[in-house]
C-alpha cells in the first residue's frame, strides 16, 4: 500500500505562472477571453476569486451563462457536456420540465412563509416511503449541516463524546468534520479548528476491518461512526460491502449510532440510496443534493428513538432535554417543490439506473482510450458516476479489483505529478467538457451517446496534449 501524504492537495495546483506557459493551457486561455475578465474582477472581491473550493482552477475558472438538459455554455459561448451536475444534485439534469414546472408554481404562491405547510409533509412522505432506515425526518439547508445534526442528536443520544470518521471521507466543512478529508489524513484540525474538537473525532483506515475494528474497541465513548458507504467521494475509494456489514454489527453491539453520509449516494445508487442496495440499514442518514431537487436542502433521516430528541413531547415524557435545531430557509416552499418533483420521478422511473448505465458504458469508452492511447489509466464506479485511476505507480490492476475495495485511498488517489490533475481539467475543457478535478463526477439519467462520445474524445486528446508536453 503507498503511504499517506498528510497534505495531499486534490488540484495539485502548480504555480499559475509555470501552469500558463503550457500550450495546453495557453490554448484554453485563447478560448475563454471572458471568462478571464470576469474572473480577475472575481479575485478582487473573493478570496480565491470562488465561492466553493471545488471550483478553484488555475489559471481561471469558466463562467457559465445557462444550462440545459446534460450541457452548459458559458460567457465565450462555447459549449461543455456537464459531469459537475450541480455538485451531484442534478440526476435529472438541468432544468427538468417538471422540476422547473414545481418551482415556478410555487414561486408565485410565496417563497418562504414562517409556518408550517402540506409540502414539507409530502416531501417528508417521500423521504419514509423511499428510504429504508427514516423513521423520521428533519429538514435543513445543506448537507453539512445535515451532518452537524446527526452528530449532535448522537451525543445526545448516547451521552458520549467521540466521532468515528474514516480516512478520506468527506461529510462537509463544519469543524467536526473539517479535516482529514483532503488533507491532514492524521486527525490534526485545520486552521480555525479548535484541538478539542479534533481530540474527540477518531480515525480509522475504512480499508482494514481489523484495525478499525481494534480502534472501536479501545474506546468505550463513541458517540456515533460516520461514514460514506460507498467510500470515499462515493466510490472514488470504494469501500468493501463486508465492511459495512462487520461495523453495522460491531457499533449495533455497543450501542455506537451508526450513520451513514447518503448527500450524494441518496437516490443515485438506487432510489432508496446506497443502504438499499447494500442492504444495511444505519440508525441515521444524512441526505442532501438530490434529496432537494436540486435546490438549496437537505435532510437528516433515522431512528425515531434518536430523532425524537429533537420532539419537545418525547422530551417532556422522557424527562430529557430537547436538542435544539433552527434554520431559517429548512424546507422553503420552493425547495419542497423541486424536491417533491424530482423525487417523484426518481421513485417511479429507471433514473438511477440509467445513470448507472451510462456510467458503464462512459468507462468502457475511456477504458478504450485509455488502451489506444498507451496510458495505464482505469475508470470505475459503480454508482452513476466515473473515477480514472492515473496510475502513476503503474499497479497492474482492473475496474472490478478496485471496485471490490481492494485499495487504500493514498493508492487510489496518489498524485499523478505536479499540475497533472488541473491540466487533465483544463484539456477537457479546452474540448468541450466539464469534469471534477480528481478526475471524474457525477452522471445524469440524461446523458447520452452523443455525450458519451465527445466525453471519451476530450480525454483522447487532452491525453495527446499531456504526453506533447511530457506530463505523462
Ligand atoms: C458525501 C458528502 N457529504 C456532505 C457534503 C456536504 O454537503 P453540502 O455541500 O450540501 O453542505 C457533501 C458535499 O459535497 C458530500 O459530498
Amino acid at each position: 500500500m503507498a503511504t499517506l501524504s498528510s497534505s495531499t492537495d486534490p488540484t495539485q495546483t502548480k504555480d499559475a505562472t509555470e501552469l500558463t506557459s503550457s500550450p495546453l493551457v495557453q490554448a484554453y486561455i485563447r478560448r475563454t477571453p471572458k471568462s478571464a475578465a470576469f474572473a480577475e474582477r472575481a479575485r478582487r472581491m473573493l478570496p480565491s476569486g470562488v465561492t466553493h473550493d471545488v471550483r478553484y482552477i488555475e489559471p481561471h475558472g469558466i463562467y457559465i451563462t445557462h444550462a440545459q438538459g446534460t450541457r452548459k455554455w458559458d460567457v465565450d459561448g462555447n459549449e461543455y457536456v456537464d459531469y459537475i451536475g450541480g455538485h451531484g444534485a442534478l440526476l435529472l439534469g438541468h432544468c427538468h420540465p417538471e422540476m422547473v414546472a414545481a418551482v415556478e408554481t410555487q414561486l408565485h404562491k410565496g417563497t418562504h412563509y414562517g409556518a408550517c405547510h402540506e409540502l414539507e409533509l409530502q416531501w417528508a412522505e417521500l423521504l419514509l416511503d423511499m428510504v429504508p432506515s427514516a423513521e423520521r425526518v428533519r429538514f435543513t439547508n445543506s448537507g453539512t449541516e445535515a451532518t452537524l445534526l446527526g452528530i449532535r442528536l448522537a451525543r445526545a443520544f448516547t451521552g458520549r463524546k467521540k466521532i468515528l470518521r474514516f480516512i478520506g471521507h468527506f461529510h462537509g466543512w463544519q469543524d467536526h468534520v473539517a479535516f482529514n478529508a483532503f488533507s491532514l489524513f492524521d486527525g490534526a484540525p485545520t486552521a480555525g479548528v479548535l484541538p478539542e474538537i479534533a481530540d474527540n473525532v477518531v480515525i480509522a483506515p475504512p480499508w482494514d476491518w481489523e484495525e478499525t475494528q481494534r480502534i472501536i474497541e479501545e474506546h468505550d465513548d463513541i458517540a456515533a461512526v460516520l461514514i460514506e458507504p460507498t467510500g470515499s467521494t462515493w466510490g472514488q475509494v470504494p469501500v468493501k460491502p463486508e465492511f459495512l456489514h462487520s461495523l453495522r454489527e460491531a457499533t449495533a453491539q455497543r450501542g455506537i449510532v451508526l450513520m451513514f453520509d447518503e448527500v450524494v449516494t441518496g437516490f443515485r445508487c438506487a432510489s432508496g440510496g446506497a443502504q438499499e442496495a447494500l442492504g444495511v440499514t444505519p440508525d441515521l442518514t444524512a441526505l442532501g443534493k438530490i434529496v432537494a431537487g436540486a435546490m438549496h436542502g437537505a435532510a437528516l433521516v433515522g431512528r425515531a428513538d434518536i430523532m425524537n430528541r429533537l420532539d419537545h413531547r418525547a422530551a417532556a415524557a422522557g424527562g430529557f432535554e430537547k436538542v435544539g435545531h433552527q434554520g431559517t430557509y429548512n424546507a422553503m416552499p420552493t425547495t419542497c417543490a423541486a424536491a417533491i418533483a424530482t423525487l417523484q420521478i426518481v421513485k417511479t422511473t429507471d433514473a438511477c439506473q440509467r445513470a448507472i448505465d451510462y456510467g458503464r458504458g462512459l468507462q468502457d469508452a475511456l477504458d478504450d482510450v485509455f488502451r489506444d492511447e498507451g496510458v495505464n489509466w482505469i475508470a470505475y464506479g459503480k454508482y452513476g458516476g466515473f473515477h480514472v485511476f492515473l496510475n502513476p505507480n503503474n499497479i497492474s490492476t482492473t475496474r472490478e479489483e478496485i471496485e471490490s475495495g481492494k485499495f487504500d485511498y493514498a493508492t487510489l488517489c496518489a498524485p499523478a505529478g505536479p499540475g497533472v490533475m488541473t491540466k487533465i481539467r483544463i484539456g477537457c475543457l479546452l474540448h468541450g467538457v466539464d469534469i471534477m478535478p480528481w478526475p471524474g463526477g457525477p452522471i445524469s439519467a440524461v446523458h447520452t451517446d452523443e455525450d458519451c462520445h465527445l466525453t471519451a474524445e476530450a480525454f483522447r486528446q487532452t491525453i495527446r496534449m499531456l504526453k506533447d508536453e511530457g506530463d505523462i
